[in-house]
């Protein structure tokens, strides 16, 4: 853990959330739910600020799961080209905002534009202070069956033996290979499951559940996540 520039509280490594929220939002205002998702993208960049003047890594977020595609056609595009807008400012400004991008899912589901700049957002980067983990057409079961597949074509190509599978080496065919496990992950608008999040990589993440809904998350909530989470007695299995 790394001292946080603010109040000094060491702060977690890699903390991941579920931006969740953003369609309650709008309806409370009686706005579109694609009103919802752009201040929702609002405070993503409030959140990555900040989570990179306290001095954390990895931050990993929840943007589109592989269940999301079930709404309908306009929500989906209006989600697209939020995420494509946000993505060329992202490239525009990320030498400033020194913060690297790395995508969890699979991308080919989405446009070929939106693949290209993710690429780009990808490629780049090489001097930074924090990782951001989009988690674009990401489901935590998807990433498992990926990983097992990879590994039995690499079975069948003779580069592994069945045996040689370990927690590790499952690990290096996950999407998050080379990234440590969160150590707090945040789920804001009062839902309290995982919808399919980082499944593997949460076996120990301590889960902070909050009543704010995502477009009216701010610093002071994340601090009180990070407050709450260091209030908790992390046992790993052990007494
Ligand atoms: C999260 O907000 C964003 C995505 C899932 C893309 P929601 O759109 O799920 O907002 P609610 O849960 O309906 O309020
Ligand atoms: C989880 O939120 C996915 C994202 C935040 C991207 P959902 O709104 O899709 O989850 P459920 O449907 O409430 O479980
Ligand atoms: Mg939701």
């Amino acid at each position: 853990m790394t001292p946080s520039a603010e109040n000094k509280l060491p702060v977690p490594r890699h903390i991941a959330i579920i931006m969740d929220g953003n369609g309650r939002w709008a309806k409370n205002r009686g706005l579109p739910r694609t009103a919802g998702h752009a201040a929702g993208a609002e405070s993503f960049r409030r959140i990555a600020n900040y989570c990179r003047t306290l001095g954390v890594e990895y931050l990993t977020v929840y943007a589109f799961s592989t269940e999301n595609w079930k709404r309908s056609e306009e929500e989906i595009s209006g989600i697209m080209r939020l995420l494509g807008a946000y993505l060329k400012e992202a490239l525009r400004d990320m030498e400033k905002n020194r913060v690297r991008f790395c995508f969890f899912g699979d991308l080919s589901r989405l446009s070929p534009q939106l693949q290209k700049l993710c690429n780009e957002a990808q490629s780049l980067s090489s001097e930074y202070d924090v990782q951001v983990n989009f988690c674009l057409n990401y489901g935590g079961r998807d990433e498992l069956v990926r990983a097992a597949k990879s590994f039995a074509e690499d079975v069948a190509k003779g580069e592994r033996k069945p045996e040689e599978l370990t927690e590790q080496l499952l690990e290096s065919y996950l999407y998050s290979a080379d990234v440590p496990d969160p150590e707090l992950i945040i789920r804001p608008s009062g839902e309290m499951r995982t919808s399919n999040f980082l499944l593997w990589q949460s076996a120990y993440s301590e889960y902070v559940f909050m009543n704010v809904l995502w477009p009216d998350f701010g610093p002071a909530d994340l601090d009180q996540a990070i407050e709450e989470y260091h209030r908790r007695n992390r046992r790993f299995g052990g007494v």
